[in-house]
């Protein structure tokens, strides 16, 4: 392996291994048979797919509505549910199969079979008409992993309600900020959330994010009793998930919702300090579910399949409350944290559930094998068949350890390219068809019509990089920005590329095999371990600190992490000695944990009286990114109007953050 230019070029390959070849669903004749007719008959390609893997209520006649691009209407006619597609139709032959087995953090085992999860969303889906909710009010859900999370998710769907889930580590004021966004009337929390031992006061968060004068929409808040810890209980706004579902009816019926009813909202960080409401359909992002179940992980009855995604995450609506269910796996679901109480756990754990299909990040995987780098090889790993990361690019050493250490050197490892706007997977391997290389996400999945272009436009040469976008629409991606139309399109159908191509915001290079190979954010997005987050947003938590005259904040490359942050900030007083900049970095990293949450916090933050700027007065992240990384700066200063300050900040060495 060697980087060029900072492309990397690998040249190890394999191929899939023959016995996974010959039982999988997708041949390589099957595959490059689907992409012709993908490519001669769009319409005709996704209408088949959706007739043979949704149950509609009312079948659809059209297939894409493009009139009003890039608002793009997927069998818009069509009348369908997607929880009645992810328990109801497999009840007849799948009751009494286990639909998740569910491990707590400190180690007990609960599960539930279709039958038992079909009636449990039918009670709770009840409770919440009770309250008093109908169809298409916002229902914001800030809990721990758990069956109720799943519960919580299916009943909203069965019912019409549309669901914005907020992930557990986010901090009051982030939750406060998205039930505004989404004028929510409900939200659904625990009284505490557990990981790694430790417990998570989420009612008292959301306690307080209530208390923010933005959030009046909200009228009740059900709280799930996970731990039976302290919390305050206000009543009559705060009711108990038990007295919610207690004396509710288990016979619920499903609704026919058209099939661009709003399943969903979920937030994600953009290159302004603003997160984005991503809002996804129901038939045509249930259709993007099934279809990666199906091609990317193979799904086959009796698999055992776990992602390790939290559901606060997109990884976790497709691949933890949607996917599996939808095709009628059996899935592990799991609360806590890899490597508590011991590195082993995630090993442990498919040992114990002969887990078949597994899904995790690489930054997961890169800690890993630092704590263990042959720890795997101790548990019984045998039942895997298949292997997958998400998230961010993985580098060649981790994939070879994953491939031999945790896949025993007989698992297709499926890299997964995907985003929480596209709703499912774009390019990843069909693991029986595809031939793998360690770092890329190999090939565009059939129908997705991925390109890597220049800034004009043209599709750039083989090996040279450029922006990745998708050509064609397709049924899993994002309806829109929740309220935020305008931001939807310009953001991700650009008007230089004649406003239909789906700008992802990736760069990436495509080899002489047109295998892809995503090289990071073309905006100014970090990935830090796996989670997307604006630096822009980090710099607004910054400056809304009363000693905080200007902060600028890059990501520097990180062993585990992916990318770590590291902030750049003007005080309003003088210059820091020494000991005070130690204390000031302390209080701010604290500072922007409240603001945003612990996974925005910054591991280096340095002071300096100014930062580099041109003479129109814009912030050279470019220079910044070079001092972070501690790089010489070799490059062009010259429109630099305070060259001194380079120095300045060089200089301060830098205060780390333990
Ligand atoms: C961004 C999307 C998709 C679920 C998790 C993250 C990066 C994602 C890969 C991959 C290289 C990847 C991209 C993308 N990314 N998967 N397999 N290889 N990069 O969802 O928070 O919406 O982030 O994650 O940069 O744009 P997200």
């Amino acid at each position: 392996m060697q980087k060029i230019d900072s492309i990397l070029i690998e040249n190890r390959i394999f191929e899939p291994d023959e016995t996974f070849r010959l039982k999988a669903n997708i041949s390589f004749a099957d595959y490059e048979e689907m992409c012709e007719q993908a490519q001669n008959d769009y319409e005709g390609f996704w209408g088949n797919l959706a007739r043979m893997h949704l149950d509609w209520d009312q079948p659809f006649t059209r297939v894409l509505n493009e009139d009003k691009a890039p608002f793009y209407r997927w069998f818009e006619d069509g009348k369908i549910n997607v929880s009645f597609n992810c328990l109801d139709r497999h009840l007849h032959e799948l009751s009494d199969k286990p639909a998740i087995i569910f491990e707590s953090d400190e180690g007990t085992v609960t599960s539930v079979t279709y039958a038992e999860l079909h009636r449990q969303v039918c009670i709770f889906a009840n409770g919440l008409k009770s309250l008093g909710l109908v169809s298409s009010d916002r229902v914001i859900i800030y809990m721990p992993m758990s069956i109720e999370v799943i519960v919580a998710m299916q009943a909203c769907a069965r019912i019409g309600l549309i669901h914005s889930v907020v992930f557990g580590g986010f901090s009051a004021k982030s939750l406060s900020e998205r039930i505004a966004d989404a004028r929510a009337k409900l939200v659904i929390t625990a009284d505490e959330g557990m990981r790694g031992g430790r417990a998570i006061p989420l009612k008292s968060t959301c306690d307080e994010a209530l208390t923010h004068a933005e959030v009046e929409s909200v009228e009740r808040v059900i709280v799930y009793r996970r731990t039976g810890g302290n919390c305050q209980f206000n009543a009559p706004r705060d009711i108990w998930w038990d007295d919610v579902i207690a004396s509710q009816s288990p016979v619920c019926e499903a609704i026919a919702l058209d099939a661009e009813h709003p399943l969903y909202i979920l937030y994600t960080s953009g290159s302004t300090g603003k997160p984005k409401g991503v809002q996804h359909s129901s038939a045509g992002y249930l259709l993007g579910a099934i279809l990666s179940m199906q091609w990317t992980f193979d799904y086959k009855p009796d698999d055992v399949f776990w992602c390790t995604a939290d559901v606060g995450w997109v990884t976790g609506h497709t691949y933890v409350a949607y996917g599996p269910l939808a095709v009628g796996a059996t899935q592990v679901m799991f609360e806590g944290t890899p490597t508590w109480p011991h590195s082993g756990r995630f090993w442990e754990m498919i040992s114990r559930h002969r887990v078949t299909v597994f899904y995790t990040a690489p930054t997961a995987i890169r800690s890993l094998i630092k704590l263990g780098p042959d720890l795997p090889l101790t548990y019984d790993l045998k039942s895997l068949r298949l292997i997958g990361t998400v998230g961010e690019p993985i580098n060649p050493e981790a994939w070879m350890w994953y491939y031999n250490k945790v896949g025993g050197g007989r698992c297709p490892v499926v890299d997964t390219w995907w985003q929480t706007e596209t709703g499912s997977h774009m390019i990843a391997p069909l693991p029986g068809a595809i031939s793998t290389k360690p770092g890329s996400c190999t090939r565009p999945l059939p129908g997705i019509m991925a390109d890597v272009v220049n800034e004009k436009g043209q599709s750039v040469e083989d090996g040279s990089g450029g922006m990745l976008v998708i050509k064609r629409p397709f049924p899993s991606q994002l309806r829109t920005l929740w309220n935020d139309p305008e931001r939807f399109c310009h953001v991700y159908f650009p008007k230089n590329f004649g406003g239909r191509w789906y700008l992802a915001g990736d760069s990436a290079h495509r080899d002489s095999d047109g295998y892809f190979w995503i090289m990071g954010r073309i905006d100014d997005v970090l990935n830090v371990s796996g989670h997307r987050l604006g630096t822009m947003e980090i710099e607004s938590a910054l400056v809304a600190h009363p000693f905080v005259a200007e902060a600028a904040v890059v990501g520097r490359e990180h062993e585990i992490k992916g990318e770590s942050i590291v902030a750049f900030v003007v005080l309003k007083g003088k210059m820091p000695d020494e000991a005070e900049a130690d204390k000031m970095a302390i209080e701010l990293s604290c500072w922007v944990t409240e603001q945003i949450g612990s996974i925005a916090r910054p591991d280096e933050i340095r002071f300096g009286e100014n930062l580099p700027k041109t003479r129109s007065g814009k912030i050279m992240r470019r220079l910044l990114r070079s001092i972070a990384r501690r790089e010489d700066i070799q490059s062009d200063i010259s429109t630099l109007e305070n060259p001194q300050i380079l120095a300045q900040l060089s200089r301060a060495s830098g205060n780390t953050i333990v």
